[in-house]
């Protein structure tokens, strides 16, 4: 018995290692299409990455649909400015902008940027209402912004929180998605597992930490 599984397992190994080598053309062609497939990927993901420290840096993935309902939920109410750092394809933007809010995208790949201003040009929303700029937010003020929306990386949440407290005026929201503020009290949280998000408000922070 167990002779005849090795030969079995022998004849299907042969078999596999002929079937490649008698198609060169299939191995070629599967070797093209993975090197086209990590070259799409790359120019999507990781335009402008050069100019952002290592440790700072966030690839691109888009929010889920039920990601975008959760932030919005927690929106509830809220008036002003939103900024939502690192804006990809402006998903997020655009959600915030459908109820009310004045939106700001900052994003450095410029492929994402470029799509999403074409989106926003298509679908009719007026760039005062909704803008996307091409700009790393570490090195842009955020004062101006009294909501903010985030969906980057757990290993950079701390020192982004530093980063808000610093700049935010103290009737500001911020919302986090997926990854939450690790030393921030929140307000409220929408949606589990890979879809939460988290809100918290900047005045009550600032109160928890003692920096009030
Ligand atoms: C995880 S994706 C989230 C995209 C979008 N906010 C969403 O929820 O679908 C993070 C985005 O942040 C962008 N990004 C990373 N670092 C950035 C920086 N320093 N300044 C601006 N954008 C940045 C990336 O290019 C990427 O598009």
């Amino acid at each position: 018995m167990e002779d005849s599984t090795e030969f079995i397992l022998q004849d299907q190994g042969s078999r596999m290692v002929h079937s490649s080598k008698d198609n060169p053309i299939l191995t070629v062609a599967t070797g093209a299409l993975l090197a086209g497939l990590y070259g799409m990927w790359t120019m999507f993901a990781l335009p402008g990455f050069r100019k952002v420290p290592r440790r700072l840096k966030v690839p691109y993935l888009p929010s889920s649909k039920a990601q975008i309902v959760n932030a919005m939920q927690l929106l509830e109410g809220r008036r002003g400015q939103l900024v939502d750092l690192g804006s990809g394809d402006g998903r997020l933007v655009f959600a915030a902008y459908s109820v009310g809010l004045q939106c700001t995208g900052f994003e450095i790949n410029s492929m994402l940027l470029a799509y999403a201003r074409v989106k926003a040009r298509w679908t009719g929303v007026p760039p005062s209402q909704a803008n996307f700029v091409n700009k790393d937010f570490w090195k842009t003020d955020l004062s101006n912004y009294n909501n903010v929306t985030v969906f980057l990386a757990p290993g950079l949440m701390e020192v982004l929180g530093e980063k808000l407290l610093r700049e935010l005026p103290d009737d500001a929201r911020v919302i986090a998605c997926r990854f939450p503020f690790p030393q921030w009290p929140h307000r409220a949280s929408q949606g589990d597992g890979l879809d939460q998000a988290w809100a918290y408000d900047i005045s009550t922070v600032r109160s928890a930490l003692g920096q009030a």
